[in-house]
């Protein structure tokens, strides 16, 4: 033990170590009144080592060229030592990497989290969201199973449909007039190099402007307001042991669940990884019906949704772009008096309700072939999701809230 002290001291001495523990864990105070919606932060970090640790090893097998790519993910199936867990908790990784965001961004949501003096961190969190899905997108072509191919086909053709620069924008994202091997090198190339170290970086710039504003919490109230005599929240705890020990807890779960899926249901009836994607790419033969992994689904709905104009579908691809960054407004768009859904009213209540059925309801949608009732259904859940976002300055503002408490509510 003293030779550990004299470690630390030495250490200390040349780099601030004690200081760095102190004002980021033993001695930043977290408001006491989280919930399990609070897991959902470091559950997402817990996932990002994840799937850096289980993709260094997969690269150390995978071969990205053309010729070679199917059989080496093949060949690390099979052949290469616990080949196939790697592969398995990478590609179960991903899903649950949007399963983890997708709830840490709705909590944001219910709890006012991006409101003042939040509004950077819920950007550097879009940014984040971004980053990932760009990552996931080029990751998915690695395989060179027929969706890998097909996928990034009707994706980077959307790209062409932008006016004046839509074909050389298409043929410096493939790098060739196809999508081809010099598509999956690149691709490759950022997916385990560029993204993932700008991934890293945001992820850490996003914990330090967390650390500056502090934590919100289910009431939405500040609680740097009620300081006591020592200087620190009345209502806050040290991050460290309490929420340490606590997150463990969750960690746990977590696990359980994800060592549920890798080994008992690692495609989980095709919605982790399409059974398409077992088949090779094949440029002559289209699939009979293409769709991206469920996370991109709602988004992919809302393009369909939108006919195109002139014979061009790029208002479809506006309409896609802007869905999947409408949350970057929020903070702008909430007039609301109250942060929480807590002390909302109803038709806060209401339109929160609504927006979560369009995305879901859109997800849904989004994986089934265009038929006339789904395609209508289809817009009429996007007009639902924009109309939560444009509609929110007006109903936050009318809407009757309750009054908010003073201190956090802690049972
Ligand atoms: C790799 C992805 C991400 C990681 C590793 C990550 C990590 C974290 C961690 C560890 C926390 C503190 C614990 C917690 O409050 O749950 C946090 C808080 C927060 N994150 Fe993220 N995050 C990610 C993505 C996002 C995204 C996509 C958004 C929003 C678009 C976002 C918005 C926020 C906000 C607003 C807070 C503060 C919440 C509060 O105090 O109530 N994060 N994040």
């Amino acid at each position: 033990m003293k030779l550990l002290n004299n470690f630390v001291g030495w250490v200390d001495d040349r780099f601030p170590l004690l200081d760095t523990w102190k004002e980021h864990l033993s001695e930043y105070y977290a408001p006491k009144n989280f919930n399990f919606w609070y897991f959902f932060g470091s559950l997402s970090l817990l996932v990002l080592v994840i799937q850096i640790v289980s993709g260094i090893f997969l690269t150390m097998s995978y071969k990205p060229d053309a010729l070679l790519a199917f059989a080496s993910v093949e060949y690390i199936m099979r052949d290469v030592q616990w080949g196939w867990l790697l592969r398995y908790v990478h590609s179960t990784g991903a899903s649950m990497f949007f399963v983890v965001v997708y709830l840490h961004m709705f909590r944001g949501m219910i709890y006012g989290s991006y409101r003042k003096p939040r509004e950077l961190l819920w950007i550097i969190g879009v940014v984040i969201y971004l980053a990932l899905m760009a990552e996931a997108f080029m990751g998915y072509l690695l395989p060179w199973g027929q969706m890998s191919f097909w996928g990034a086909q009707v994706i980077v053709n959307l790209f062409s449909s932008v006016p004046f620069i839509g074909n050389d924008l298409s043929v410096l994202i493939r790098g060739d007039y196809v999508i081809s091997d010099a598509t999956l090198n690149r691709f490759f190339a950022l997916h385990v190099a560029a993204i993932p170290l700008v991934l890293a970086g945001i992820v850490f710039v996003h914990i330090v402007a967390l650390h500056k504003v502090g934590s919100n919490n289910p009431d939405g109230i500040e609680i740097k307001k009620n300081k006591g005599a020592d200087g620190h929240p009345l209502d806050g705890i040290p991050f460290h042991p309490y929420y340490t020990v606590k997150d463990i807890v969750a960690v746990v779960v977590f696990l359980i669940i994800f060592c549920a899926i890798v080994f008992f249901s690692p495609d989980m009836g095709g919605y982790f990884l399409e059974a398409n994607n077992f088949i090779p790419a094949n440029p002559m033969q289209t699939p009979a019906h293409i769709s991206p992994v469920w996370y991109f689904t709602p988004y992919y709905a809302i393009l369909r949704a939108v006919p195109p104009m002139f014979g061009s579908q790029f208002p479809g691809v506006i309409a896609m772009g802007i869905g999947a960054i409408a949350v970057v407004f929020l903070p702008w768009l909430d007039r609301g008096k109250v942060k929480s859904v807590r002390y909302r009213g109803p038709i806060y209540k209401l339109f929160l309700a609504s927006f979560v059925i369009s995305f879901v309801g859109l997800g849904y949608l989004g994986m089934m072939p265009v038929t006339p009732t789904y395609t209508l259904m289809s817009r009429v859940l996007s007009v639902v999701y924009f109309a939560f976002f444009i509609l929110m300055p007006w109903y936050t503002k009318i809407d009757k809230c309750k009054p908010e408490p003073d201190r956090v509510t802690f049972k």
